[in-house]
């Protein structure tokens, strides 16, 4: 599937990667009739979400994280799970039970050291033999600085420049062992050519670092890099390391514009539009019939607790009190002050363009919060990835089933067939590595450059 004769760019199918929030991307999904309850806390819905996810023949299974309960009505509502598996920890015992999908864990630059973040991907890329992927993210809410000292959350600006000094220093001492470093003669008694370790000698602004790692070189030399940023900051950092990129657009008109404005950045960093793999967000809902599916639709909005879909939407509006509205009144003018963030004018917008109630609203955001909804058969649903896909605004998508795992397994039962048979997406695991499931390559050891370039 990867890399073909330089020029001639074989034509690639769909990259499929599945969001894994707990229970299922909508904020009522652990009420769903075929949710577990304690699901959240539960090795075995997470086995079977892989189990799904790789009869799909899904590239990719994606853990978010945050480094707190970062929804403070949740803490006091308590209508929602909130609690969950710290991902690198979930991946490493999925490693075990998946053999071919990627594991992509979440992790903060900003709370944490480089070594340590390089030291757990190694470990997880040599335990799952290859499968290993880090979602690189700044953390940019004051409740996950509160767990760190009581520093205000950095600017944007000041976050990223630790994250480009941080991606430096990881794959710095992902390189620190040679491929071939390692011989484990137990005649001679060598176990590794001392001139094959490098230590990685960093001295920056943030980080000192000696290195070397005491994890060999993994499987895919590097985990592969993933990123999600979408401010003009978080946009040029992908573009200078993300291997794959997560987006929430909308339209296909604005996701074309993305993909051509992250892959052009990329181009203009020295790499190649074909070192990237963009794959927006889609919430699918997918039945024998529209109506079916429109069934399965609207029980996901019924399970909505109105204390939790308006405290959802406070949220989204930047911390505003709605108590005092009735929720089926239009949504109401708010003083300017209050709708200062771009996304809040966005959905004060909406609301009053659409003529909705504070109800419509909330019922709006809770379904996949910025990401494209389609609800409808097999042919619905494979007709937008299509034109999408085939139109230059997705290399792939990033599904978010409303609940899990049976939201997944209804895609994998209709929408994968339907896909495989239009020739847009593989019909058998092929390549050892995630690299190679995603058609990536494997980005060569700083060290093995300099010791060539000498
Ligand atoms: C699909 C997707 C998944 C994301 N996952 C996480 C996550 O797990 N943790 C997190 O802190 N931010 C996550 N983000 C947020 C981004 O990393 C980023 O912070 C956000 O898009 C704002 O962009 P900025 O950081 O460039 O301002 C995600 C964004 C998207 C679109």
């Amino acid at each position: 599937m990867s890399g073909g004769k330089p020029g001639a760019v074989p034509r690639r199918g769909m990259h499929l990667g599945v969001f894994v929030e707990t229970t299922g991307r909508h904020l009522a999904a652990w009420r769903h009739r075929d949710v577990a309850p304690h699901a959240p806390m539960s090795l075995d819905h997470y086995r079977a979400v892989a189990a799904e996810a790789e009869r799909g023949l899904f590239d990719l299974f994606f853990l978010a994280d945050g480094l707190a309960i970062r929804d403070r009505s949740a803490e006091r509502l308590g209508r929602s799970p909130k609690a969950h598996f710290e991902p690198l920890t979930l991946l490493s015992a999925l490693s075990t039970a998946t053999r071919h999908i990627g594991l992509v864990a979440t992790a903060s630059t900003t709370f944490n050291e480089p070594f340590h973040v390089a030291r757990k991907f190694a470990s997880l890329d040599h335990l799952s033999g290859g499968r290993a992927g880090w979602n690189i993210v700044t953390s940019s809410s004051s409740t996950e600085a509160e767990n760190f000292g009581s520093a205000p959350i950095p600017p944007a600006a000041k976050r990223y420049q630790r994250a480009d000094e941080f991606v430096e220093v990881v794959t710095g001492l992902w390189d620190s062992w040679d491929d071939d470093a390692v011989v484990a003669d137990q005649q001679s008694g060598r176990y590794f050519h001392p001139q094959s370790l490098h230590a990685l000698e960093h001295r920056g602004e943030h980080f000192q670092v000696r290195g070397p790692l005491n994890v060999t070189r993994t499987p895919q030399g590097r985990p592969l890099l993933v990123q999600a940023g979408s401010s003009d900051a978080g946009i040029s950092f992908g573009a200078r390391h993300g291997e794959v990129i997560y987006t929430a657009q909308t339209t296909l008109g604005d996701a074309q514009a993305f993909i051509r404005r992250i892959k052009g950045l990329a181009q203009d960093h020295g790499r190649r539009a074909d070192d990237l793999r963009v794959l927006p967000g889609l919430f699918p809902v997918v039945g024998a019939s529209r109506s079916e599916a429109q069934e399965k639709f609207d029980y996901l909005q019924s399970l909505v607790h109105p204390e939790v879909g308006l405290a959802q939407l406070e949220h989204h509006l930047g911390g505003v009190d709605l108590s005092a509205y009735p929720p089926d009144a239009l949504f109401p003018e708010l003083p300017e002050a209050q709708g200062a963030t771009s996304r809040a004018a966005l959905l004060a917008h909406v609301a009053r363009r659409d003529g909705l109630t504070i109800r419509d609203l909330y019922l709006q955001v809770a379904v996949a919060r910025g990401h494209p909804v389609v609800i409808g058969t097999a042919s619905d649903i494979a007709d937008f990835m299509q034109a999408w896909f085939e139109q230059g605004a997705a290399d792939g998508f990033n599904i978010m089933p409303g609940w899990l795992p049976q939201g997944l397994g209804e895609f994998v039962d209709r929408v994968v067939p339907e896909l495989q048979r239009r020739g847009l997406f593989r019909t058998r695991y092929e390549g050892r590595t995630v690299r190679e499931l995603m058609g990536l390559r494997q980005p060569a050891s700083r060290f093995a450059a300099h010791a060539s370039a000498v």
